[in-house]
């Protein structure tokens, strides 16, 4: 993306940013309230960081809402949750359409409740000409669950003679996956200080670079965020060959 603020050289640029915003719950619980006050607090923090993404050349930002693990949290706080979801679409989808963010949604829509899929679509559907921000929510996502409906889908099409087995390599993989459309993540954050994969991105961050941040999702800040991709520009990354 051009017109980077500190005139950062592309390629070493974080293009792909994926985030496990964690740590909802503690920040709640340190304030005495409900584990869903965090969480509302934590959806205020998405904007910011959406909003700094073109100014730090990160194209892509990937975020884990909620994982297909989440459901055997409490009924209350999973029903919180989509409430959440839905409140949240309904109220910035006009600001994100207007800011020039595409908004995706990767995970399996078959467990949501209908309302919440139809909001799901509609915002992907006003934002997709967009090309600011590619924004992607994971909702109802799991990395094991992805490649296992991405192998079920590949296997019906070898079935119906589309495609052969023979030919199948991580590329085709690849293209059955949600996020298909996707550069694979440059970066993974995941905040609260747990320094934990959690089935996120599993194929796709094979070999993203891992930043742990003790900060609690509801208190990550455009600055703290600014800080985590500037030092990425710093890292050596090898793909698995030698320095030259
Ligand atoms: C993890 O914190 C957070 C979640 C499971 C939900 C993430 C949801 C949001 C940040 C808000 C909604 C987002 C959008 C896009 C509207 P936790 O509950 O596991 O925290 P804990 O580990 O402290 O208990």
């Amino acid at each position: 993306m051009s017109g980077m603020a500190d005139g950062k050289s592309a390629d070493k640029c974080a293009r792909h940013v994926a985030i496990i915003m964690d740590g909802n719950g503690r920040w709640a619980q340190l304030r005495g309230r409900p584990r869903l006050f965090g969480h509302r607090a934590g959806a205020k923090r998405v904007r910011e960081i959406v909003e700094a993404c073109p100014d730090l050349g990160v194209e892509y930002l990937t975020i884990f809402a909620f994982s297909t693990e989440n459901w055997k949290r409490t009924q209350t706080e999973v029903s919180g949750l989509m409430s959440l979801f839905k409140h949240y679409i309904l109220k910035e989808a006009r600001s994100l359409a207007e800011a020039g963010v595409c908004v995706r949604f990767i995970g399996d829509r078959h467990r949501l409740e209908p309302k919440l899929v139809t909001l799901m679509g509609e915002l992907e559907q006003i934002t997709q000409d967009n090309t600011r921000v590619n924004l992607t929510i994971a909702l109802n996502y799991g990395g094991r669950d992805e490649v296992a409906r991405a192998v079920k889908r590949m296997a019906l099409d070898i079935e119906a003679g589309k495609i052969c087995a023979q030919d199948v390599s991580e590329n085709t993989l690849t293209r059955y996956l949600d996020t298909h459309v996707l550069p694979d993540p440059d970066l993974v954050i995941r905040t609260s200080g747990e320094a934990r994969v959690s089935n996120f991105l599993l194929w796709q961050a094979a070999y993203s670079e891992y930043e742990f941040v003790k900060t609690l999702w509801p208190d990550f800040t455009r600055e703290i965020f600014a800080q985590i991709v500037g030092d990425f520009a710093h890292r050596d990354r090898r793909f698995g060959a030698v320095k030259s």
